[in-house]
This record gives C-alpha cells, sequence and structure tokens, in this order.
C-alpha cells in the first residue's frame, strides 16, 4: 500500500528505552512515530508528558505524532507545542470548546489534528474539518495498546474522506495489524498507527522484527 504512511506507536515500547527504540523503528521504515499521551483522567492510564516529548525529540527523524488523550487540553498546548511536535491531536470529547482548542494548537506552531472515540458520530468534528490537517478516528477505545480493532467505525473514514476529499489526513488508530489493515486503506485512511503489531517479537537490540512487521501491515 505505497502512499498510506506507518506511524508506530512507542505505547508498545520499551519505555526505558524510548530514544533507541524511536531510532531503530525509524531505521526500520517508519514514517511518523505516534506519541501517545495519557492522563489518567481522560482515559484511565497515565503515560508521559510535555517533558518526555521533549526528551524524545531529538530521536525522531520524520514526524512527532503527538496523540493527546488528556482533558483539559487547552493549559498543555504551549508545552506539547515547545516540547516539538509537529502533529497535536486533540480529542473532540475533551471539552466543551474543541474550536477554540484547535486554533490555539495551530497559532502554537502545530499541526493540529482532531480525534474521536468509536462511541462518538463523525458528524461531531465536521464542523472543524476546515480548522484540522488530520483527524484521527479510534478503532479502540483509547487508553491501551493490543486491543481488538472495531470495524464498524470504518465507517466514519468513508464518511471524512467524502467531506473532505484527498487534502486531510485520515489517521487509524488502535488494532491495526495486516488481518485490519486493507480495510482502513479501502475506507480511505492514509495514516495507520500501530504499536503492538510493529513492536511484537523485537528489541533495540534486534530490531530487524519491526521492519518485517512494518512491511506486512
Ligand atoms: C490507544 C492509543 C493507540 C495504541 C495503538 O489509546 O491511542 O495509539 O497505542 O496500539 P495498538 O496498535 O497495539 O492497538
Ligand atoms: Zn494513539
Amino acid at each position: 500500500t505505497a502512499s498510506v504512511k506507518i506511524a508506530p506507536s512507542i505505547l508498545a515500547a520499551d519505555f526505558a528505552a524510548f530514544g533507541a527504540e524511536i531510532e531503530a523503528v525509524e531505521a526500520q521504515g517508519a514514517d511518523w512515530i505516534h506519541v501517545d499521551v495519557m492522563d489518567g483522567h481522560f482515559v484511565p492510564n497515565i503515560t508521559f508528558g510535555p517533558d518526555t516529548c521533549r526528551a524524545i525529540r531529538p530521536h525522531v527523524r520524520t514526524v512527532m505524532d503527538v496523540h493527546l488523550m488528556i482533558a483539559p487540553v487547552d493549559p498543555y498546548i504551549e508545552a506539547f507545542a515547545k516540547a516539538g511536535a509537529d502533529i497535536l491531536t486533540a480529542h473532540v470529547e475533551a471539552g466543551p470548546h474543541i474550536h477554540r482548542t484547535l486554533q490555539a494548537i495551530r497559532a502554537a506552531g502545530c499541526r493540529p489534528g482532531v480525534a474521536l472515540n468509536p462511541g462518538t458520530p463523525v458528524e461531531a468534528v465536521r464542523p472543524v474539518l476546515d480548522l484540522v490537517d488530520l483527524v484521527c478516528v479510534m478503532t479502540v477505545n483509547p487508553g491501551f495498546g493490543g486491543q481488538s480493532f472495531l470495524p464498524d467505525t470504518l465507517s466514519k473514514v468513508r464518511q471524512l474522506r467524502a467531506w473532505a476529499g484527498s487534502g486531510l489526513h485520515i489517521e487509524i488508530d488502535g488494532g491495526v495489524a495486516p488481518a485490519t489493515a486493507r480495510a482502513c486503506v479501502e475506507a480511505g485512511a492514509d495514516v495507520l498507527v500501530a504499536g503492538s503489531a510493529v513492536f511484537k517479537g523485537g528489541s533495540v537490540s534486534d530490531p530487524a522484527p519491526y521492519g518485517e512487521n512494518i512491511r506486512a501491515i
């Protein structure tokens, strides 16, 4: 699938070796690096924040695609922008003022993205499509890697592509694997996030499986 980008999620990487893992997976063909920020409030898990993003920034040669699973978002936009996020994605469910949040993300110098959970209708993001460079369609309930893909969410991808045309990045996030990737691309997605499917079977000292896993998607 030529023009489709693979964005490995470091949620599935070795948390004690993010820099080396990022360099390894980029050397093995990763197009973007997907960085899952979780606050233990918007989602039932905690990962890391702006300081970790700043620490890993020098190791990212491609694109640092930061997925904010936090609420509220606005107080932290500046910190993630200064940390070097290229894309900064906020959840439409994270608060009542997504339109203002997305304006603030672009004003801070990042490319804005909006994410929507499996239970959120695709219409919820229609009013802000002209403010974003990316829509992240969650194909699992956010908070954890290694979950099963929810295929009913793909109708949102088709609808988004019909509304937005080819200029918008439509990113699939959750449960992407060789068995599910084709349906995602056929529905119109052009960026596939994959955590467990990419990092399984490899390590910093043995990264070859990362490349095999990426090519298999
Ligand atoms: C889940 C995260 C996803 C997750 C993907 O809340 O947003 O990016 O890390 O991991 P896999 O590919 O293992 O489902
Ligand atoms: Zn994510």
